[in-house]
């Protein structure tokens, strides 16, 4: 590992809307070309986007993405990650999770390595537009310097449990294109998740100043990844039930994320 970043092969495994906007991103900051692999499942759609954001040159398979990088990113979804399997990795690469739910131990696991972090960022659009906020556990000056490139305004998080509200923060510019911020719900909601995770109230108002102007359908799609947290919010409103019970049925459907899919 080269301590200046640029310097290091970095493999975005799972290139979808999360990965692709971080290769953007990392292409427009100078990280030179041939040091970016990505791999995809082969979906004609992705493959699409791929091509359209002239990334076709960095496809790669997954077991020469893990072998020749420097710094792996996870951006697949966790049932995906599953399917992989064993990584196999003999040494310990810096691995770098941006996926909700699944635990450093159960990431630790599978890929072999004990150099494990994880990110929970805002969605792909704010990664484009510079303007993305995320939250990081454990520390590390490498995944730092990072997200430093990417103009990401990441915490450091205490402990891994505060990535379930993490999580929710990554949802609340899509939940507040549908809900308003303003309401006095919401502001009940979010004083009270603000007693177990005192950042909530800063970072639900950083959220609420990401909601587009236009485009707000296109907007939730893109942070809408089936079977995610923000479809498990956004259904749960759709049933009816409160924005706080809204909020708290998806920390407990991201509690359970891990076991539902590696037990
Ligand atoms: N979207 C968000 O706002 C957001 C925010 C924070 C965190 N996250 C996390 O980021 C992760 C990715 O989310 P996303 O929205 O970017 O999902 P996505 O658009 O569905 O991207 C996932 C990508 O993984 C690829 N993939 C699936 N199986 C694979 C395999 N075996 N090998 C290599 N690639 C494989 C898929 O390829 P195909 O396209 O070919 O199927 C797809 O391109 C999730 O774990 C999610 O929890 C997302």
């Amino acid at each position: 590992m080269n301590d200046k970043v640029t310097e290091n092969k970095i493999g975005i495994l799972g290139a979808g809307n999360i990965g692709q906007s971080l290769i953007i991103k990392l292409l427009e900051k100078g990280y030179p070309k041939d040091n970016i692999k990505l791999t995809y499942r082969g979906s004609i759609f992705t493959f699409e986007k791929i091509y359209d954001n002239n990334l076709v040159d960095m496809i790669s398979d997954n077991a020469r993405l893990v072998e020749e990088s420097d710094i792996i990113i996870l951006s697949v979804l966790p049932q995906a990650f599953k399917q992989i399997g064993d990584f196999g990795l003999k040494e310990d690469k810096l691995v770098i999770s941006f996926m909700a739910g699944v635990t450093i131990d159960e990431i630790k696991k599978q890929t072999g390595s004990d150099n494990v972090v994880r990110v929970m960022p805002t969605g792909p659009d704010t990664i484009l537009n510079s303007n993305a906020i995320a939250g990081v556990y454990p520390e590390n000056h490498m995944l730092s310097k990072l997200l430093d490139l990417l103009d990401v305004d990441y915490y450091l998080l205490d402990n891994e449990e505060d990535m379930k509200y993490m999580t929710l923060i990554g949802c609340l510019p899509a939940v507040y294109c549908k809900y308003d911020y303003e309401s006095s719900e919401n502001k009940e909601a979010v004083d009270k998740l603000s007693e177990n995770f005192p950042l909530f109230k800063k970072l639900s108002y950083k959220a609420s100043l990401l909601v587009p102007t236009d485009n707000k359908d296109e907007f939730v799609k893109k942070v809408s990844t089936p079977g995610g947290v923000t479809q498990k919010i956004l259904s749960s409103l759709d049933n009816g039930e409160s924005l706080y019970d809204s909020l708290v049925i998806a920390l407990d459907y991201i509690d359970k994320l891990n076991d539902m899919v590696f037990v």
